[in-house]
């Protein structure tokens, strides 16, 4: 409201320039002073009683202010004669920004009489205007290898305001790396550079950002902002690291070609090229491991690229290096890649006999030692443990003589008669995941030995022999058998000399000695001869046996029944009486007959062949005694002829036959 006013004095002039305003600023021309943006309305002055102008004539007189910009900003109550504001004043409009000082000149025209008076209203700056950035954001783009104390000019800001309410000094944000250098320039105005004050490092911050503020001097100060982004550049600071400097890693042999064994991962802080990776085996690594692994430069990726042997490599070792692509430099990584082998049940086990006997006598004692054996699997841990077995049910055992070595002994007695010949096959086995196995076929001969006496199919031999029997014929083979071989086996016959009565039987029976064939030449009167015939073999300690002999003589059926007195033979009637009143089974006669075979061609039995008119007698079989069979009735006749036939039991029978005649008589007196 209370506008600040000074009078400096008052005098009228002429004036058509500001410039030469200045020069005729001695003529104390009527000045003012007011603060900019006065609100509208304000009194500035009064006028007319400055100018000594009666304020009563103001609107008869037609007072006029000129305006001298385009705008009316000042104008004078005609009724008060006070200079008031139409229109806020802006200082940084109206002047020159820089311009020390700002004044409106105006001329008050009268007229009647014409009279023209010329003022001034010097317009003082106030602090109206903040700091103000015309771009809000700057970049900034630093390597990162930029040496400390490096300066960068920046954007100023600008203040319309003049003097102390124009920007006095810059100021910062936090920052670890950066400062701000102020200076001042000719014309006072301020700029603000950016120093670093320590060595920047992208890894650590890529993009650092920062507030630049810019204060005036005025009461309150006024400020404005802008943003500052510094992108750290990259330079190649960093080699690549790997996570760890030894991998270990397990790969099991057989594995098949390509298969991944292991992904390294070298990491680079810096970016772009810098930390573009490429892996590669050092010179550290054998050709040999260079063959059996490739290594992927690009994504460091190992795989298996060759068949890897347990048996041959357990252990091995590779060594990395990963290089980054920087330009001017390239930076490397090492790391060590330790592979450990793991064993696979890929070898089958193995048998070697190391030393056999393909023959052996059938007497050999229990524990003889028939081959030594080795085994052995090139496998390790239970996929080189190897089990080594045979048939159980030979009789051979394995006797352990050392960690890989069997002998191979007879367990138990052998007989060459009973098996002849052994295939004994080993089969080893290993305790892999699946077993694997191997197996081995000997042949084992066994050698003869005369340890089989001959054999007669029975101890005791029965020889019928007919008694007509043609002298010379054979009686009989009495061939014997020995298991053994060969001469072991070849069999010599013999009878062994044994004299019956004053003959010796050599003399009666001759035996063929190589088949044990039986002859007979002749016989006397002898039915029967017993004696021994015996078999040897022909081994070197010849072995026999005997085997008792029984010939016999056997009956032909050539005698018929002899009928013995009283009776005869037929031809002859034979006549023998009973009483009348002879009872049921009364005696008759007894007929007795021999035949001169012997054995059934001897046993006779009699019947009584027919019997005329009556059945009244009955005649015992083998007893020949004639009986009656009931009491005689006076039908019965007087005379009963009876034909009686003893047979003998020869085949076939031989009979002899008699009549007689039996006579009833009425008293036996
Ligand atoms: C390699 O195998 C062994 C046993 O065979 C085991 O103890 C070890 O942990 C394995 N290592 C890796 C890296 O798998
Ligand atoms: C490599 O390791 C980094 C961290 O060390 C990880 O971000 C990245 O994914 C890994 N890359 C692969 C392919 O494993
Ligand atoms: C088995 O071998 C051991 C020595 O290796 C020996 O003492 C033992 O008598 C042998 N056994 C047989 C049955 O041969
Ligand atoms: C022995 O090995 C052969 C192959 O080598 C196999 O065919 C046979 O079955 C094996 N015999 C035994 C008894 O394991
Ligand atoms: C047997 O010989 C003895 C004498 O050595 C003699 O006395 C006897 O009569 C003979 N017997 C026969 C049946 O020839
Ligand atoms: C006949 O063999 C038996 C055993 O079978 C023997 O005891 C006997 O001595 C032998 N006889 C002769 C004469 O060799």
């Amino acid at each position: 409201m209370a506008a600040h006013i000074s009078l400096k004095g008052k005098r009228h002039a002429c004036i058509l320039f500001p410039f030469f305003a200045m020069w005729s600023s001695a003529w104390a021309v009527t000045r003012y002073s007011i603060p900019e943006e006065m609100k509208e309305g304000s009194v500035v002055a009064n006028l007319a009683a400055d100018l000594g102008i009666g304020v009563g004539s103001l609107a008869e007189r037609e007072v006029k202010l000129d305006i001298l910009h385009s705008k009316k900003y000042l104008d004078i109550n005609k009724d008060t004669g006070e200079l008031y504001i139409v229109e806020k004043i802006d200082r940084e409009y109206i002047c020159n920004i820089k311009t020390s000082s700002c004044f409106i000149k105006m001329d008050v025209t009268l007229e009647n009489p014409i009279r023209i008076f010329n003022f001034e209203v010097e317009i003082l700056d106030i602090n109206d205007h903040a700091p103000h950035f015309r771009k809000e954001t700057m970049h900034l783009d630093i390597s990162e290898s930029t040496a400390v104390g490096e300066r960068f000019s920046l954007n100023n800001a600008v203040d319309p305001d003049y003097g102390s309410n124009s920007i006095k000094t810059y100021y910062l944000s936090e920052s670890d790396n950066f400062v701000l250098d102020i200076q001042t320039g000719s014309d006072g105005s301020k700029y603000a550079n950016l120093v670093l004050k320590k060595a920047l490092d992208r890894e650590e911050e890529a993009v650092h950002n920062l507030i630049l503020t810019a204060v005036d001097g005025g009461v309150p100060a006024r400020s404005g902002t802008a943003s500052i982004i510094v992108r750290v550049l990259d330079v190649n600071d960093n080699a690549p690291q790997f996570e760890q400097h030894v991998y270990s890693v397990n790969v099991s042999e057989n594995s098949p070609i390509g298969t991944p064994v292991l992904k390294l991962n070298a990491s680079d802080l810096d970016e772009g090229p810098n930390a573009d990776i490429v892996y590669s085996f050092t010179l550290y690594t054998s050709e040999k491991i260079q063959e059996m692994f490739s290594l992927n430069a690009n994504t460091g990726e190992i795989k298996v690229k060759s068949v890897i042997d347990y048996e041959e490599i357990k252990t091995l070792e590779m060594h990395i290096q990963a290089h980054d692509k920087g330009t001017m430099i390239q930076l490397s990584g090492q790391c060590t890649v330790m592979v450990f082998v793991t064993d696979v049940n890929d070898n089958h086990p193995s048998i070697t006999i190391t030393s056999l006997k393909n023959t052996v006598k059938e007497n050999v004692p229990v524990g003889t030692v028939i081959a030594h054996i080795a085994i052995r699997d090139r496998d390790s841990g239970n996929n080189g443990v190897i089990d080594i077995n045979i048939d159980q049910q030979l009789p051979f055992a394995l006797n352990k003589s050392s960690d890989n070595e069997f002998a191979l002994i007879i367990s138990e007695p052998l007989d060459r008669e009973k098996v002849s010949e052994y295939d004994i096959t080993f089969i080893v086995t290993d305790r892999g995941i699946p077993p694997l196995s191997d197996n081995e076929t000997i042949t084992l001969e066994l050698l003869d030995i005369n340890d089989n006496a001959p054999q007669f199919p029975k101890s005791f031999c029965t020889i019928p022999v007919l008694e007509n029997n043609a002298p010379g014929s054979l009686l009989s083979s009495l061939s014997a058998f020995d298991p053994d071989l060969h001469e072991n086996q070849y069999l010599v016959y013999f009878i062994i000399e044994k004299e019956i009565v004053n003959t010796s039987m050599s003399m009666l029976f001759s035996i063929n000695p190589e088949n044990g064939d039986l002859y007979a030449f002749n016989y006397e009167e002898v039915k029967m001869f017993l004696f021994r015939v015996q078999a040897t073999d022909s081994g070197v300690t010849p072995l026999s046996s005997n085997m008792t002999v029984n010939v016999f003589i056997l009956d032909e059926n050539d005698n018929g029944p002899g009928i013995l007195p009283p009776y005869s033979d037929q031809g002859s009637v034979n006549t023998e009486s009973i009483p009348y009143s002879a009872e049921a089974g009364y005696f008759v006669a007894k007929i007795r007959a021999v035949d001169a075979d012997s054995g059934y061609n001897a046993l006779l039995s009699y019947h009584i062949a027919e019997s005329k008119g009556s059945n009244l007698f009955r005649i015992g079989t083998s007893t020949g005694k004639i009986r009656t069979k009931r009491r005689m009735s006076d039908n019965d006749l007087r005379i009963h002829p009876l034909f009686i036939l003893i047979s003998d039991n020869g085949d076939p029978s031989l009979s002899s036959s008699l009549s007689i005649d039996v006579v009833a008589l009425e008293s036996k007196d």
